[in-house]
């Protein structure tokens, strides 16, 4: 089928190279020359495991861009992955999807049908707005185009993006007309019969089952996605609560967790107790959603809860250092992940950011280190002006250690898991570990010669 997808971002990009991979002719639209540049002599612009192999793969049939009116008229089917960020009142701005839309419309042929998708995460009532762009751009033209518009949302999560994309628990699809479910029911046959070679990296997981292709009206697929993301950010918030309530009452938070994950109704996925979520989706999407709501003058406290529970997390840990080293004024902290999340380079909204600027703002000096992410978070903390020489980024987690006061783990990377702590404690002014994610157990901490301070147990 030929494909034209429009914005080369996490989603766009993902889609782009799996689509082809599953022999789509794909065609990729992106403005931004950077990104072009580096697409265009193969280098992904993204930092995702295993998208610059599958890039090298499909390079000789995929396509990159800038130009819509080259690659739409041609297409079958057109998508967009675009950006909805967030405006100064937390609603999701559209301005990026309703542009795309109407450049669509402004080049496709009268004569052909489309069929065109918005992938990206948008609040309910756009697709609607979508098509009355698209019908504006054709009464504009005088013609009587022939477009569907349907919205097909997207549940890849960051650093396991590939994995999510060739085998999804589900596909959802928000559509009036039955000719575009028909056409992304063929888009996605491959994906729902699972009639492809796996990539070497992305084997078939043996229990995995075929996915269901959802269908259902674009409003309610519009909310499936911004529902789905506040529910699992509300479960993380959830068991961050009852953490906080276990290091009150002497009980231990991953103990509890295993305990209620067990009830196949609750379940054990993402009942990690920690520093909260971060990233450019759950922040986002909960704010988004409660401008969804504003509008309707509806109330919705669960989802203001879970966004108050998620930002306290990266207050009290700083109260944990204050508690255990009194005033942080010209005390020396390493700060271990800057990343929102393992596997990724993303540092939006990530919670080693506000502990940073807070532990600066407090006069500590701060090392911080990340196996991937220093260079974009230099760039981020280094546009802020208070951010002067007491902040370092180290390379090396053992440099780093030396003659610190106390070690903060925000982001469980592997590396991280397989830290030598002897090494680490020896070489430290107090050997503190305050660690952000449970990622040791507190007597393999304590017998390294560590004072250690997790999350939700003592
Ligand atoms: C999330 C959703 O998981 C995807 O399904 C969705 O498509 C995506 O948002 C999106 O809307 O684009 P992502 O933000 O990449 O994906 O990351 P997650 O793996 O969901 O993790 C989000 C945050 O929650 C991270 O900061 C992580 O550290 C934190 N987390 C996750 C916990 O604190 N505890 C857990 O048990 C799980």
């Amino acid at each position: 089928m030929k494909i034209a997808i429009i914005g080369t971002g996490y989603v766009g990009l993902t889609t782009a190279v799996v689509l082809s991979y599953l022999n789509h002719d794909v065609a990729a639209v992106d403005k931004d020359e950077n990104k072009l540049t580096l697409l265009h002599t193969r280098k992904s612009p993204i930092h995702e495991p295993g998208i610059q192999k599958l890039l090298d793969e499909v390079w000789h049939t995929i396509r990159f861009t800038p130009s819509v009116s080259e690659v739409v008229p041609e297409a079958e089917l057109v998508l967009i992955a675009v950006g909805t960020p967030p405006k100064q009142n937390g609603e999701a701005d559209t301005r990026h999807v309703e542009q795309a839309a109407r450049e669509v419309a402004q080049v496709c042929l009268p004569n052909r049908h489309y069929t065109l998708v918005v992938k990206s995460t948008v609040p309910i009532g756009t697709n609607q707005r979508v098509v009355e762009v698209v019908e504006e751009v054709f009464s504009e033209r005088g013609i009587r185009g022939n477009i569907s518009v349907a919205s097909n949302p997207e549940f890849l999560q960051e650093g396991l993006a590939l994995q999510g994309a060739f085998y999804p628990d589900r596909i959802v699809v928000g559509a009036n007309s039955d000719k575009a479910v028909d056409t992304l029911r063929r888009l996605y046959q491959p994906i729902l019969e699972q009639t492809f070679d796996p990539p070497t990296e992305f084997p078939r997981p043996s229990s995995y089952h075929l996915p269901p292709m959802m269908t259902t009206d674009p409003n309610s697929a519009e909310m499936i996605k911004y529902a789905a993301n506040t529910f699992l950010a509300l479960k993380i918030s959830f068991i961050n609560e009852i953490a906080g309530l276990c290091e009150e009452v002497a009980a231990d938070v991953t103990e509890v967790a295993r305990g209620i994950g067990l009830d196949a109704r609750i379940g054990h996925l993402f009942l990690r107790a920690g520093l909260g979520w971060g990233g450019s989706c759950y922040p986002k999407d909960t704010a988004a959603l409660l401008g969804v709501a504003a509008q309707s003058a509806y109330d919705m406290p669960i989802t203001e809860a879970a966004r108050t529970v998620n930002f306290r997390q990266r207050e009290r840990i700083v109260e944990k250092l204050r508690d255990t080293l009194g005033m942080l004024k010209a005390k020396t902290i390493g700060v271990l992940g800057l990343a929102f999340k393992p596997n990724t380079d993303d540092i939006r909204e990530a919670p080693a950011l506000d502990i940073i600027r807070e532990l600066l703002s407090e006069g500590a000096i701060v090392r911080a280190h990340d196996p991937i992410a220093i260079a974009n978070a230099r760039r981020a903390l280094s546009e802020e002006h208070e951010m002067d020489n007491r902040l370092y980024f180290i390379e090396d987690v053992y440099e780093l250690s030396y003659d610190t006061d106390a070690l903060v783990l925000v982001t469980e990377w592997e590396p991280y898991h397989k830290l030598e702590l002897r090494r680490l404690a020896k070489h430290m002014k107090t050997a503190i570990l305050i660690d952000g994610r449970n990622v040791y157990s507190p007597e393999e901490a304590r017998d390294a010669g560590f004072h250690y301070i997790g999350v939700g147990r003592v």
